[in-house]
């Protein structure tokens, strides 16, 4: 009977949508599910049996508080009930919706037969790293992805099972990462810890994660960078740390970084060839305290420098070569301390450049001046009087901070990892 009603209630939600699909698709946005409608396969209405699935008989018991899908009997929705505690997990479960509950503590006996658990969502609850008992989230030799994000963790729940290859983290009260925490998980790819109080990464923690592509520490408390970050990193986010200073040789060892996201920090200064590298495609440097340019690898397209402190920029720097093979397509420049547009150089070393942004600039001492530079190229029809600069720039409005698993669009770089 319940389960009747579920079925008839999802099929009027869902019928809508479908027609909607086909009306009024807007083919520039990404279809971003509402986060807070909790998943709910599609109704196959000719077989309610997962195929993948042997077809041994198997149990279809569900916990009582939660809801097991008939066509999708691997699936159990605990999400949204208030729970304070795990109901009982049967063996067959792979997928394990427990988001937006009120659960602090985690007892091993309700994940005693979890052995086939894939996916475990955990966000939006009161976990406690003291109330967990150890090795709830190591039971099954099949763990994929696992979401704690949102919670009151203040260490990294260890062990995780090895086979498990996305972690999500952000919004709890970590404030270190031990060596232990992460040992053994050689098939992570996808770490995010942002939204913490880390002030610490102990010197191997993250050595041995040997397939780690994408790691993100946006808004923690570091000093310095991460050490030992492993060779096969495409995607770093530290946005808003306390980082003040990039060792020399730390990039070299990171050849397949593809995008660095540095922004808000306390960088001063780096050595000239410190971004050299050959895949690098966004690099965000914004609302640091740089004063001088360094040299643009060719692959580079986007280059954030807004609130730093130049007040020249020097091409032959940034380009030693004019061999006309740079990708450079933006360039960010508003608030800093330039009194003039960046020699037109820059337009013989960098073919691509679509805009630079130089809008206004900071004052310096003993400069009454506020400088405002116009954008190049100059907006086809001049619109003095319109002070809202950004109006020439839509394409940029983003959020620059946010950690990168929550970007929307317009960062191809970065789906492929969500
Ligand atoms: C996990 O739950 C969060 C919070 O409700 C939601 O935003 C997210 O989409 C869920 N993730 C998956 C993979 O179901
Ligand atoms: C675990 O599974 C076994 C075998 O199916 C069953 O007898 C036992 O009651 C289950 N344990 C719990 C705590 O559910
Ligand atoms: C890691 O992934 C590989 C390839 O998918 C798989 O063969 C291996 O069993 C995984 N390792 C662990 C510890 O699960
Ligand atoms: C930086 O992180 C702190 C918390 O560490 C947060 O309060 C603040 O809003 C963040 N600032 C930006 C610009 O994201
Ligand atoms: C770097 O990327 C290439 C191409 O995707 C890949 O074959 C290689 O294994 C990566 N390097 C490391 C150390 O992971
Ligand atoms: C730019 O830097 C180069 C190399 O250090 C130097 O020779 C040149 O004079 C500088 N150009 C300007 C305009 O400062």
């Amino acid at each position: 009977m319940d389960v009747l009603m579920r079925l008839l209630a999802l099929a009027l939600i869902l019928a809508p949508q479908g027609l909607c699909q086909y009306e009024g698709y807007d083919y520039d946005t990404d279809y971003e599910p509402d986060p807070d409608v909790p998943y709910r396969p599609p109704i196959h209405s000719h077989h309610s049996v997962d195929y993948n699935v042997p077809s041994i008989p198997f149990s279809t018991e569900c916990a009582r508080e939660c809801y097991c899908p008939p066509s999708s009997i691997a699936t159990m929705y605990c999400d949204h009930r208030k729970l304070k505690t795990v109901p009982q997990i049967p063996s067959r479960i792979q997928q394990l919706y427990l988001q937006h509950n009120e659960i602090e503590a985690v007892n091993i006996k309700s994940f005693i037969n979890a052995t086939s658990l894939r996916e475990i969502n955990f966000s939006h609850n009161k976990l406690k790293s003291n109330k967990i008992d150890t090795g709830v989230f190591a039971t099954s030799p099949h763990l994929h992805q696992i979401i704690l994000n949102n919670n009151d963790l203040e260490e990294i729940p260890s062990p995780i099972s090895s086979s498990v290859e996305r972690i999500f983290l952000g919004a709890n009260k970590i404030n270190k990462v031990r060596e232990q925490d992460l040992q053994g998980l050689v098939n992570v790819t996808m770490l995010d810890l942002c939204n913490n109080y880390i002030d610490n990464i102990k010197g191997k923690a993250l050595s041995k994660l040997t397939k780690l592509m994408q790691l993100n520490i946006c808004n923690n408390k570091l000093h310095s960078m991460p050490a030992g970050l492993p060779a096969s990193l495409m995607y770093l986010s530290l946005e808003n740390n306390s980082i003040s200073k990039i060792p020399d040789d730390y990039f070299a060892k990171l050849p397949n970084l593809t995008a660095i996201r540095m922004s808000h920090n306390k960088i001063g200064e780096v050595p000239l060839y410190m971004f050299n590298l050959p895949k690098l495609m966004e690099l965000n440097l914004g609302h640091n305290k740089l004063k001088r340019i360094f040299y643009v690898p060719r692959s580079l397209e986007h280059l954030y420098l807004q609130d730093n402190e130049f007040e020249t920029i020097n091409i032959t720097l940034m380009c030693p070569v004019m061999d006309q093979t740079q990708r450079l397509t933006y360039l960010r420049l508003d608030q800093n301390r330039l009194k003039g547009p960046i020699s037109t150089l820059a337009f013989l070393c960098f073919p691509h450049v679509q805009s630079i942004y130089y809008g206004e600039q900071k004052r310096s001492a003993g400069d009454n001046q506020v400088h405002v530079i116009p954008p190049y190229p100059p907006p086809e029809e001049p619109r003095y009087g319109d002070d809202d600069d950004d109006d020439d720039f839509p394409q940029y409005h983003r959020e620059e901070h946010g950690p990168i698993v929550e970007e929307e669009d317009e960062d191809d770089d970065f789906h492929d990892y969500y």
